[in-house]
């Protein structure tokens, strides 16, 4: 059998999967390229034999996919910004979007002599090594409530030798003392699915990550950005940014709310997938 007979079988079974989003065009078509890929690397071609041993592995690869289990928790690992991180059942996958958000901290981090940045809700750490990696002067701290987020992150750290400190605790409640009003980015990419929306979410979601990573359980999700927008006046210098991402229906709220805490300069930008929007705010 060849490598494309393979890829056209697996396309067939991840279309015929009631557990998977079909959200995206060809989705399913680039996950079954994707998990090809990580059995035998990138470099095949559509008329390659495959020997039957990387067959049978790769349908239970697809068999997983098809039950809805998420590309990076089968495949161990996530491309973020050029970094490869570790991905793990019971930990947020960070998704392609929120490249979009270390953008904007990584510009106006760039802009400051030794500046400080805070990543709140970090999950496995994506956005704090990526501000790390691309600006190194940048001293680093990203902070979660999940034992088992900052567990992934401080291995991801290790992995990648980039100089974050991961700390566990509610929003702000770890960092040290000594941080207050030195800050100049404040990143957060929240749990923010109202607590009745949960049900609207695809099953693939829902069912493999975490609950606390979508959802705060208050009405409308808001609950943590609205104590993020109050507690980040302690710890932001006069000037420094919050940005916060959220999905575009939330956008004009969230912006509201920022403006209503204090914030000056608060602008909506897109990122190149325009599935979410990033809410930048001054001090
Ligand atoms: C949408 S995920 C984002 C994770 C990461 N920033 C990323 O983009 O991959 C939200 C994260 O918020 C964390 N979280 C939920 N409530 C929190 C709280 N009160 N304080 C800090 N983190 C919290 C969850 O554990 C989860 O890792």
């Amino acid at each position: 059998m060849t490598a494309q007979e393979l890829i056209d079988r697996a396309v067939e079974r991840l279309e015929a999967s009631s557990a998977i989003d079909h959200w995206q065009k060809d989705r399913e078509r680039i996950e079954a390229e994707e998990l090809l890929d990580h059995l035998i690397g990138t470099d095949w071609k559509a008329s390659d034999e495959i020997d039957p041993g990387v067959r049978r592995r790769f349908d239970r690869l697809v068999a997983r996919r098809a039950t809805g289990e998420p590309v990076p928790y089968i495949k161990g690992h996530v491309e973020f910004r050029g970094l490869k991180l570790l991905a793990r059942p019971g930990v947020f996958v960070p998704r392609d979007s929120s490249e979009e958000l270390a953008e904007q901290a990584v510009r106006r981090l760039r802009a400051r002599r030794r500046p400080v940045a805070v990543d709140l809700a970090t999950g496995s750490g994506p956005v704090a090594l990526a501000m790390a990696n691309e600006v190194k002067a940048a001293e680093v701290y990203g902070t979660d409530l999940s034992e088992e987020a900052i567990r992934l992150a401080r291995q991801n750290v290790r992995r990648l030798g980039l100089p974050v400190t991961f700390l566990r605790g509610d929003l702000f409640g770890a960092l040290p003392g000594r941080v207050g009003g030195r800050v100049d980015v404040i990143t957060l990419h929240p749990p923010y699915v109202g607590k009745r929306e949960l049900r609207e979410l695809p099953d693939e979601v829902t069912r493999f990550e975490p609950v606390m990573s979508l959802t705060d359980h208050s009405p409308r999700g808001l609950g943590l950005i609205e104590r993020a927008a109050t507690e980040a006046w302690d710890w932001l210098k006069p000037g420094g940014w919050l940005l916060i991402e959220v999905s575009p229906d939330r956008s004009r709220t969230v912006a509201t709310i920022l403006r209503r805490a204090g914030y000056s300069s608060v602008r909506s930008t897109k990122g190149g997938l325009e599935v979410t929007r990033v809410l930048t705010a001054r001090a």
